[in-house]
């Protein structure tokens, strides 16, 4: 048996020229643990080309969706981006990834800091009740270029609250904090900068992130989660994997995807 499965794309969402989203089948026996990554990718003379994409979709959902870059040139964006309703992708048997709630030792707070398509495995993760139930607060940090870039926010805000399985608990703990670089925004910079001086826990309200205290989630370009590493590291907070869990944990598998 082959280790990948053919797919149906559903639905295809553009958010500008750069960035978009889409939605497929999923394989009933495709199982995944919210926060987790997936091969997906195209027959490209008749190869698999694939790439690591986390899923955007909780495990609840019947169908999957990812969130992309296009890559003008990239061998598969270039092609991915032109994906239209009914075409067919193929998606591993497996998933897997470091982004679980398991890696985490128990804390107050989970802070998921995610920058451009960095964002996809908190999507799931947010419409996971569990999430919720282990911690008081759950704060989403999106970091991106521009305001379009911003993407699910108009979701995450009016859509999710309403929805009857996670909703309740999703408004009562979740802390959605948008936050953008170069043009003007109500929540402007670079994550590592607003985590350095403070501008973020000064703007919702936490004391300042601790190891004692907080838990972190690191999904994003290499450069972002170096920076970040170093902060997290600095405050005394250790990483975790799937053998030992840790105050924070990254997904090393997000590269530069082309
Ligand atoms: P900036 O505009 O200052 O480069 P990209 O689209 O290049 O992946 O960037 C997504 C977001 O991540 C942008 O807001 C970008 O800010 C920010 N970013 C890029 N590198 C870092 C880094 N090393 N630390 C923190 N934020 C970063």
């Amino acid at each position: 048996m082959s280790n990948l499965t053919q797919q149906q794309v559903l639905s295809v969402h553009h958010w500008t020229d750069t960035l978009f989203s889409f939605t497929t089948t999923r394989d009933p026996a495709f199982r995944f643990e919210n926060g987790q990554f997936a091969m997906i990718g195209l027959e490209v003379d008749g190869k698999p080309l694939l790439r690591a994409y986390s899923v955007v979709s909780p495990n609840h959902d019947e169908t999957l969706e990812f969130l992309s870059i296009k890559v003008q040139n990239g061998p598969l964006t270039s092609r991915l981006q032109h994906l239209t309703v009914g075409d067919s992708i193929v998606v591993g048997r497996k998933a897997t990834g470091t982004l679980l709630l398991a890696n985490l030792t128990p804390g107050r707070n989970l802070y998921l800091f995610g920058t451009g398509t960095g964002l996809a495995p908190f999507m799931s993760l947010i419409r996971d009740p569990e999430t919720f139930e282990r911690y008081e607060h759950v704060v989403l940090v999106h970091g991106c270029r521009q305001t379009d870039e911003l993407a699910y926010k108009q979701q995450i805000t009016e859509e999710f609250p309403a929805n009857e399985y996670f909703g309740e608990l999703l408004s009562e703990k979740l802390i959605y904090y948008p936050t953008v670089t170069r043009e003007p925004f109500r929540n402007r910079g670079r994550i590592t900068d607003l985590v350095r001086a403070s501008t973020l826990v000064s703007d919702i309200g936490l004391p300042e992130i601790s190891a004692e205290n907080d838990r972190a989630m690191l999904c994003g370009s290499p450069a972002f989660i170096a920076d970040m590493r170093e902060i997290l590291e600095g405050l005394g907070m250790r990483e975790g994997n799937s053998s030992i869990p840790g105050d924070y944990v990254v997904e090393k598998a997000f590269a530069e995807r082309a």
